[in-house]
């Protein structure tokens, strides 16, 4: 669980921004939800035998003894909340959050215990133009963030009736090979067998090569949507590879499911991943709605957005007020909250706990500023104060103190 230090948080924020606004530009609204849910509710959603919910889940009985977990991802959640809500009452839903998700993993660079995920849900939409569309948001998304590196695999799960007789061909092919399958898989054999296909375990990655693929057995329904999906990608002239072997982690999905993978960050490139859930809203007790969403890990998506050398985003202050002598501080204050009035926005910092004029000249440039405003006895006498550049080698000039905020602007503006 990382702390997300001031000289790094300028960047998140920048990029959260504009993730933010990409998002708004597709019809999305904002939803905020809590962190704690019933423990059942990501049971049910993601199911019972994956890694998250065997072995990833903070979970923990509250005082009237219930078993509530922190979240490990935002679509049970997104689910229970328009449940709970009547959002999908006769209507279509285009949602997005962002926040904190928990998973107890083992440690490592890009996958973390505490990380963060954009989770963008669309419910109500059946046709593979929802899944194409949120696609192509992704896309504008990373040409927006300026980032290369990246690329889209694609694959089809099928439909509920076509997935029961691929469960029933991966169970015949792992049974014959069941003598070589490491301790979870057997136990998936009987419980998940589709489970095996993601296991983590490199010994198992042969077995797992050679099992059969579930887009050798889509029907119509299936194969239509698949098409529908990688005609309008193509048309919008996106770019993907089919990746048979693609399954996810999480049992909600059914038909599109996809991952935008990079090379940028080690072995784990996986910034955006999702799917198709049609099945979900009915399962945690709503009326049947077909729906589709993506989750974006933030700590990942920043590391590439700094790996493709994207600018960053710096929490400096634009002035700093130093103020040297009897009467200056009370006078740097109210120059201070005159700037903050005049010019919204302004970051301004007026020097705290004195010093002298060099040591708090030293602080403004420390602060990033682009300006110091000096205010000494001299500059007091004649009502005015000093405006000097920190940033460029240009003069310092003697400004009335009644056409101060004036003069900041346009030098600002400059
Ligand atoms: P997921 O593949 O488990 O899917 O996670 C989505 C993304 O979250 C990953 O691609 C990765 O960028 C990030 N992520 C996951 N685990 C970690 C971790 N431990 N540390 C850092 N980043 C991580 C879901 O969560 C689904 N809810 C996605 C979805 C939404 N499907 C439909 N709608």
């Amino acid at each position: 669980m990382n702390d997300i230090l001031p000289e790094e948080s300028g960047t998140w924020r920048l990029v959260e921004e504009i993730v933010r606004d990409v998002i708004e530009a597709y019809g999305y609204r904002e939803i905020r939800l809590p962190i704690l849910e019933r423990t059942e509710v990501f049971a049910r959603a993601i199911g019972e035998v994956t890694d998250i919910v065997e072995k990833e889940m903070y979970s923990f009985k509250d005082r009237n003894d219930e078993s509530l977990t922190m979240r490990p991802e935002g679509t049970a959640g997104m689910v229970r909340a328009g449940i709970t809500n009547g959002l999908f009452h006769n209507q279509r839903q285009k949602l997005w959050t962002v926040g904190p998700m928990f998973r107890y993993e083992k440690p490592q660079k890009g996958r973390y215990r505490q990380f963060h995920q954009f989770d963008v849900e669309a419910m109500g939409y059946e046709g593979p133009d929802i899944d194409a569309e949120l696609i192509i948001l992704c896309a504008r998304l990373w040409e927006r963030l300026g980032l290369g590196r990246l690329s889209l695999e694609i694959n089809t799960l099928g439909t509920p009736d076509c997935r029961a007789k691929y469960r029933a061909e991966l169970v015949h092919y792992f049974s014959g090979v069941k003598n070589q399958l490491d301790e979870d898989s057997i136990r998936r054999l009987e419980k998940n067998p589709l489970r095996i296909l993601d296991s983590k375990n490199p010994d198992m990655r042969e077995l797992i090569a050679a099992a059969p693929v579930m887009i050798e057995h889509i029907d119509a329904e299936a194969t239509a949507h698949f098409d529908g999906l990688k005609s309008l990608l193509d048309a919008a002239d996106v770019p993907y590879t089919v990746n048979p072997r693609l399954v996810r982690g999480l049992d909600y999905y059914n038909l599109t499911v996809f991952e935008w993978i990079t090379d940028a960050l080690g072995s784990q490139g996986a910034v955006c991943a999702g799917g198709r859930y049609d099945g979900l809203v009915e399962k945690l007790g709503g009326r049947a709605t077909p729906a589709i969403g993506w989750a974006m890990g933030v700590e990942r998506l920043v590391g590439l957005y700094e790996a493709c050398g994207g600018i960053p985003g710096l929490q400096d202050v634009d002035i700093y007020i130093v103020a040297v002598g009897d009467g200056a501080l009370a006078l740097g204050f109210a120059a201070a909250e005159n700037l903050r009035d005049q010019i919204p926005g302004l970051k301004v910092e007026l020097n705290l706990g004195g010093g002298s004029f060099k040591s708090q000249l030293k602080r403004a440039d420390k602060s990033g500023a682009a300006y110091a405003v000096i205010l000494g006895e001299d500059e007091i006498a004649r009502n005015e104060a000093g405006l000097k550049p920190l940033r460029s080698a240009a003069e310092q000039e003697n400004v009335a103190l009644d056409a101060l905020a004036g003069t900041v602007k346009a030098r600002l503006e400059h």
